[in-house]
Parts: structure tokens; C-alpha cells; sequence
């Protein structure tokens, strides 16, 4: 793997090998001597960050992650307004240059599938921080190490995904991982404009991953081992009149097993109410502060990948 560019590189192997160095580095950052070990480990590399989109934990986590192992950070956080993308410069040409500034270079962009031109121009790994409504791997990575921290296993777990399942691309690359562990059974809580897309769910069919579609929260929710919301992704839509209308609150909360884990990939709007965020299930916090463990994981794989 010398790029991460979709989930389906996050096979079980490499997930438990970066799921295993990630609570190695959790345990280090818990003390003052761990944490300048861990200082001392890439002083020689520096990471770039492009987000030609809107983010909040995914640039953050990736950029505390590379300090955390004593890496240099170079970015841009408007780079569809600050770079030369403005000026009509093509990815493939914005990678090579950076390329020249940086060992890694972590890509957010609106257009499904550039990520993919991105990394094939590219001489340095480059990170898929999220294309368009195509994918999120590193999101997907930190989901799996979330569930796999909340519940204690990968396998036989029920997931009801929900929300706008059409337009959001964390649930696309964690539905394909999680379709690897055995016994994964998926419900889609959705609306028809909302659906889960045809690829995944072909791809789900063909893996032999049991999946029911509906729209009823509570029926759904009360079998969930994981439940994992999304918002409507407003800036996607052709329709703006369209709504999800689906919400976690804390009736549904009532409903669920006692062991079961809610995430979100965050940003929530109102798909979840406040009065969740008591309920020892809800782990949207704790999952959103994962991502920079994983992400350091990530970071030393590429790097000692010969
Ligand atoms: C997600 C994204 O950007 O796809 N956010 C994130 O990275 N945690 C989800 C979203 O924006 O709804």
C-alpha cells in the first residue's frame, strides 16, 4: 500500500496491524515519556495537507497525528479558494510540486475519484481525506477502531447505518470493510432519495452480506450492535427541499440494547439530540478523537513501507 486511496485497501490484515500500532501509540501519548518517544520517531518528515473542503477533525486529527510522531506540517485549509487551483492549475500538477515541499500529502476535494488522479501523479504517499461522495478510508479507519474498541470484536455485529446514505462517503468505505468480518449484517435506514448506492450494495450481495433497507428507526435500532447516524449532506444535494427526517433520540436510546455503540462521523446537526450525548452508548466523541491514533498508525505505515 503506498497510498491510501479507498477503503477497499483496509483489509482485515491491515487493520489489525494498524488497529494493534494505534493502541500502541494511545498508550505511549497517556505519558510524558511516551509522548517524546514518539516525538523522536519521524523528525525527518513533513506532511502536507490539502482540503479543498470544508473540515474540522479530519485536517486536525491528521495534522496532530503527524506532530504527535515529531513530524513537520505544511497546509493549506481553503485550497480550493488560496490555491492554484484558482488560477486553473490541475491536481496532477498541484501534487508534484507539493511533492516537492512534503513526504505525504493528505487530499480533501468535492470531485469523486480525483484523489485517485491525485496519487497517480504523485512520487510521495498521498491520503484520501475524503472525494466528493466517493470515499472516506481514513474515516472508515477510525470507525473500525472505534467499534472494535466499544464493542470488543469485529465479527457478528448487526450495523444500522442512517441518514443520508446517498451522498455520504463515510458510510460507503465503512460498509465495504466492515462487509469483510464475518457475520456483519447491515439496515439501511433511509429514504428512496437517500439510498445506500448501487455499487455497495452490489458489492455487499456479492460478498454474501445480509442487508435490509427501511425506513423505521425504532424497529431497526432495537437489533443494532452498532448504530451509526450521518446528516443530510445539504451541500451535495440537487433537491435542498430534500430531509432525512431520521433522529436518534433518547425514546430510540430506550429502545436499543444495553451493549450497542452510537457513532456519528460528525459534523451533527440535529440527527441526534443533545440528550443523547449523557447515554454511556453515545461514542461520536470518543470515535472523532480515535482518528488521530489511527491516523499516527497510518502515518508510520506508509513511511515504513520499503
Ligand atoms: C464527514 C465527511 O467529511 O465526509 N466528516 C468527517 O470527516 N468526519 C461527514 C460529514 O461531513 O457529514
Amino acid at each position: 500500500m503506498q497510498h491510501l486511496v479507498a477503503a477497499g485497501q483496509l483489509t482485515p490484515e491491515v487493520l489489525t496491524e494498524l488497529i494493534a500500532k494505534a493502541e500502541e501509540y494511545r498508550k505511549l501519548l497517556e505519558t510524558t515519556d511516551g509522548r517524546q518517544q514518539l516525538r523522536a520517531l519521524y523528525p525527518d518528515k513533513i506532511i502536507a495537507t490539502l482540503f479543498y473542503e470544508p473540515s474540522t477533525r479530519t485536517r486536525l486529527s491528521h495534522e496532530s497525528a503527524a506532530q504527535r510522531l515529531g513530524m513537520g506540517v505544511v497546509s493549506t485549509e481553503n485550497a480550493a479558494e488560496f490555491s492554484s487551483a484558482i488560477k486553473g492549475e490541475t491536481i496532477e500538477d498541484t501534487v508534484r510540486v507539493v511533492a516537492g515541499y512534503a513526504d505525504a500529502i493528505v487530499i480533501r476535494h468535492k470531485e469523486t475519484g480525483i484523489v485517485d488522479r491525485a496519487a497517480a501523479a504523485s512520487p510521495v504517499p498521498v491520503i484520501n481525506a475524503g472525494d466528493g461522495t466517493g470515499e472516506h478510508p481514513t474515516q472508515a479507519l477510525l470507525d473500525v477502531y472505534t467499534i472494535w474498541r466499544e464493542m470488543g470484536t469485529l465479527e457478528g455485529l448487526n450495523i444500522v447505518m442512517g441518514g443520508d446514505l446517498a451522498h455520504g462517503r463515510t458510510v460507503r468505505s465503512l460498509a465495504q470493510v466492515m462487509s469483510n468480518y464475518k457475520g456483519t449484517s447491515f439496515t439501511f435506514v433511509t429514504t428512496p432519495q437517500l439510498r445506500m448506492g448501487d455499487d455497495i450494495k452490489q458489492l455487499l450481495g456479492e460478498r454474501g452480506v445480509s442487508f435490509t433497507e427501511t425506513n423505521d428507526v425504532h424497529a431497526a435500532t432495537k437489533e443494532a450492535d452498532v448504530v451509526y447516524w450521518t446528516r443530510l449532506q445539504k451541500e451535495r444535494l440537487e433537491d435542498p427541499t430534500l430531509e432525512a427526517g431520521f433522529v436518534i433520540d433518547e425514546q430510540v436510546m430506550a429502545g436499543m440494547k444495553e451493549k450497542s455503540v452510537i457513532m456519528h462521523p460528525l459534523p451533527r446537526v440535529d440527527e441526534i439530540t443533545a440528550g443523547v450525548d449523557a447515554d454511556p452508548r453515545a461514542a461520536y466523541f470518543r470515535q472523532s478523537h480515535n482518528g488521530v491514533y489511527v491516523r499516527m498508525a497510518l502515518l508510520d505505515y506508509l513511511f515504513s513501507q520499503k
